[in-house]
Formats: structure tokens, sequence, C-alpha cells
């Protein structure tokens, strides 16, 4: 007799809801850094590339993803900055140092150019300014350019610089991890929350309708963690709409359990940030409900060694270009079920970076390929439509770094008007497949439209130019509803997306 699976039980209810899923949860991230931009978006003379020099294979894929919002010029670039050094005729912008990244910028590719560029990605803006060698005088003055719509010396010069129309700019960061030591003007908490706050007043002033994002940690390890976000807050509580949470995780000592685990790790991190929003609320007696922009978040270390030993002051060199595999997707998969999972109060996340760098998407000269991290964001981005349900999840868990894991991690999304239930489902198990089963008498008539899965036997397999399929999802037969139960074989290292619809 054979061994008998191991079993996970999803709990759910269609009247208990964790809350609707903000599109913009799906955003990703533009830097000015490495090929992100250059050879990633923009390569004029590239095969693909149209006539402004967009990379139409790089748009497909983006299209394929459906990123809702761009964060964008950075990231650490922007705290050095000059954003009118971006705008006017191509020729005579300036090429400056970028001490972030030790490279040059040439300014060939500005602020109109990715303006020009989120209307063909189908996608919108969400700007940085620069809140490290500069200030709250530029940050209004680059709100005004972008927002208003003529008769003002910077809405005027935009028209001249070729958009009559004002770029209507609705999300705004202000600035870029102040908390960090490696950051251009690296501030305390104390600072930053003041000048957070004032920025956030002006740029407001000239546009009312702006939502703006304060900078809080630049992960939970940091050493400020938890009293900067309540600095900040407290400062800056009036004008600031969302506080950003970035992290990175990464798999160095090649321990894939404790790996998988970091969304643990992430869960308790945006738990312990939405607790200190709310202490700040009530310590303010304030009306308003901050909430959370995970506006960067990724596997980042594969590319560290190549990176020390890059030549400096080149323009856009291979910079922190990680090659992905199985199991990097399958924690992107996680943490992107861990974001679902927030949807309460989680309003927006950009999977840091789009393309070339840190990415779901890479180029070369000849072409774009999709990176195993692709997959997860993708399904994600195209199924994750509708209402979280509150997803209470029985499963074995297991000892790692952060505490106990879960072998399971999962979430279920309802779109009552396209009666469409869907389950996303990481089984972290390296060896053993689990039944996962749900009750949905709650869901009667609906059937398995299809369960998509990525998985496979080498936890290190990554996809290349040369062999760009060598990791992709494929069609399981492993789920059925059956007396409205819902059974799911969920293979040992796999990423599954379980579509129900209603039969009609
Ligand atoms: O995404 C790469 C870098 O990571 C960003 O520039 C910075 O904000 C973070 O440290």
């Amino acid at each position: 007799m054979g061994k008998e699976m191991r079993k996970a039980e999803l709990c759910f209810d269609r009247g208990i809801i964790t809350g609707d899923v903000d599109r913009r949860v799906f955003g990703s991230f533009i830097e000015h850094l490495g090929r992100a931009v250059y050879e990633g978006i923009y390569q004029p003379g590239q095969e693909s590339a149209d006539g402004k020099g967009f990379r139409r294979d790089v748009i497909d894929l983006i299209r394929e993803i459906g990123v809702p919002v761009v964060r964008y010029p950075g990231g650490n670039f922007v705290s050095g900055f000059h954003w009118e050094d971006s705008i006017g005729p191509v020729g005579k912008r300036p090429h400056r140092i970028d001490p972030a990244w030790y490279v040059i910028e040439t300014n060939e590719f500005g602020l109109h150019e990715f303006i020009e560029w989120t209307k063909e990605a189908g996608t919108e803006p969400m700007m940085a300014v620069n809140l490290g060698t500069r200030g709250i005088e530029d940050a209004k003055n680059l709100v005004e350019y972008c927002n208003i719509p003529h008769g003002s010396y910077y809405s005027d010069l935009r028209a001249a610089n070729g958009s009559p129309d004002p770029f209507g700019i609705r999300l705004w960061c202000l600035g870029n991890e102040m908390d960090g030591p490696w950051q251009m003007g690296h501030k305390t908490a104390e600072e930053y929350g003041r000048i957070a706050a004032e920025a956030g007043r002006i740029m407001k002033f000239v546009d009312p309708s702006i939502e703006c994002v304060a900078c809080g940690s630049s992960g939970s390890q940091m050493p400020t963690f938890g009293s900067w976000e309540a600095t900040v807050l407290t400062e800056s509580y009036d004008t600031t709409d969302y506080v950003s949470l970035h992290t990175y995780y990464g798999n160095p000592e090649d321990n894939t359990p404790d790996f998988l685990a970091s969304s643990v790790e992430m869960d308790r991190f945006i738990s312990s940030v939405v607790s200190i929003c709310d202490y700040v609320r009530a310590v303010k007696k304030g009306k308003k409900t901050i909430n959370l922009s995970f506006d960067e978040y990724n596997v980042w270390y594969h590319s560290n060694e190549a990176d020390r030993k890059l030549e400096k002051w080149i323009s856009h060199p291979h910079q922190l270009e990680d090659i992905y595999n199985l199991e990097d997707a399958l924690l992107v998969g996680s943490m992107l079920i861990t974001l679902l999972r927030h949807a309460d109060r989680v309003k927006i996340a950009c999977l840091a970076q789009l393309v070339n760098v840190i990415a779901p998407i890479m180029t070369s000269d000849r072409g774009a390929w999709r990176q195993t991290i692709f997959y997860p964001y993708m399904h994600a981005s195209v199924y994750g439509r509708g209402t979280v349900l509150n997803t209470v999840v029985k499963s074995p868990v297991y000892e790692s770094k952060y505490g106990d894991s879960p072998y399971i991690d999962s979430v279920a999304v309802v779109d009552g008007g396209a009666e469409t239930l869907t389950i996303f489902a990481v089984n972290k198990n390296l060896e053993d497949d689990f039944e996962l089963s749900a009750d949905l008498r709650q869901f009667e008539g609906y059937g398995v439209e299809e369960h998509i899965l990525l998985t496979g036997q080498d936890l290190k397999a990554a996809n290349t130019e040369e062999n760009p399929d060598r990791v992709k999802p494929a069609a399981s037969n492993g789920s059925s509803v059956d007396g409205g139960f819902l059974r799911s074989v969920l293979p040992a290292r796999s990423w599954n997306v379980i579509r129900l619809a209603r039969r009609r």
C-alpha cells in the first residue's frame, strides 16, 4: 500500500472578507539603474523598438502581466536626481554621475519619455521625488510641472517641451529609503518626518488630488524599524496616505526551507507596520487610516558577487541582473499570497524591479524572455481580481529561522461579478505532495476551470536566453470538485493557481 498523501485544508466563508484587491498591489518598478531603462524598456534601433525607441517585445510582456502602476525613477537613484536634467531637447540634457550606483546617467530617457512609455505599456506612473540631496521646493516644482494644466512657469515649460496636457500623476513617493545610511541625504526619523510632512503639504497645495507615500523602513532588520515609522507618521500623519515597506530575501547559504519561510517574516513585517499606523492614528485621535505601500519586494542576492566587480562611471552596465530559479519563483508566489492576505491594508505593492534589474523580464539585443518569477507575478495580476476571502490555512508546519512556517501558503480570491473563485497556493515541502481540500458548498455550481502548475525536480533550474522555457507553467489535472468539496493535489515544490467558475 502506498504512503497516504499529506493533507492541508482551506477554510473560508463567502461573507467573511479580508478586503477588495486594489489592482495597484500588482505594481512594479523601473529605476534608472543598470539596464532597466537603457537596453530594457528603451533601445532605439533594436529590432522590436518603435519610433520612440520603446521595445515592443518588452511592452508585450508587460501587457501580458497587466502591470497597473510603475514606480519611477528610483530607488536610490532618485536621491541624487535633478528632474530638470531629464526634460527639454535630448541633445542638451546633461550627463551626470549617479553616486548611488557609481554610473553615468545620460538623461536620454527622461520624464516625458517615461510618461509616453507608461501609456504604451498600459500602466500608470508612481513618481518619486528627491528628498535626499534636494527638498520641498523641487518637489513642489515637479508636481507643478506634471499636474498643473497651464498658465504657470513649470506647466508652460512642460507644454513647451511637447506635452500641453498635464501628466496627471496621482501617486507620489516622498523620497526613497531615507532610513538607510547608504542613501544620499540619509536622515534621522525626526528630520525625515518633518521634511515628508512639509513636502506632502506643499505638493498637495499644488494638487490636492495626489496621494503621498512616506518612506517607512528599508526592511524589518533595520535598527530603527518600528520607531522610524512611529516618528515619521507622527510628524506627517496629516499629509501621508501610505507608508512604504521594502524587503528582499536571498538564499546565499543554500537553505531552501529557511528561504521559502521568508514569507512568514514578510507577514510579520506587514502586521507590525499596520499596528504602528493604527497606534499613530489612535494617539492623534485621527479619522484617517494610513495604508501600506509595499513598493519594493523580491528575491535579490544572485548578482551581488558580479556587481562588486563592476567598472565604475560607465553608462547602464549589467547591474543587479539576478537570474531567477524555481525556488525564487516559489518564494515570489508566497510573497504575492502574503500581500493578498493583507488586502485590507496593503493597497500598493511593487515587484522590484520590472526589466533586467532584479526583474521578471530579461532582454538582450536579440529579444526578451520571461524569468521564473514572471509566472507567479503574472498569474496573481491576471487572476487575482475581486475580493480576498479571509482564508484560514490548516497546514502542518516546519521549524525555520523565522519560527514555524506552514508548508502550504494559500489565499482565496472571489470575483462575484465574474462568478469566479481563484485559489493561489504554494507547497514549500521539498519532497511531499499535499492534498488541499476546501468546503465549496457556498459556491454551488462551481467547477474547476483550470489548475495551473509551476513545479520541477530541480529547484535551481532557471530560464536563459538560450533556454527560455526551461521553467514554465503547465496544466494540471490534479483538481476536482466532488459533493461540494474541492480536492487539489499540490506537488512538492510547486506554485498553483486553481481557477474555479460557476458553470452555466
Ligand atoms: O531595487 C534596488 C534598490 O533597492 C533600490 O534602488 C533601493 O531603493 C533598494 O535598496
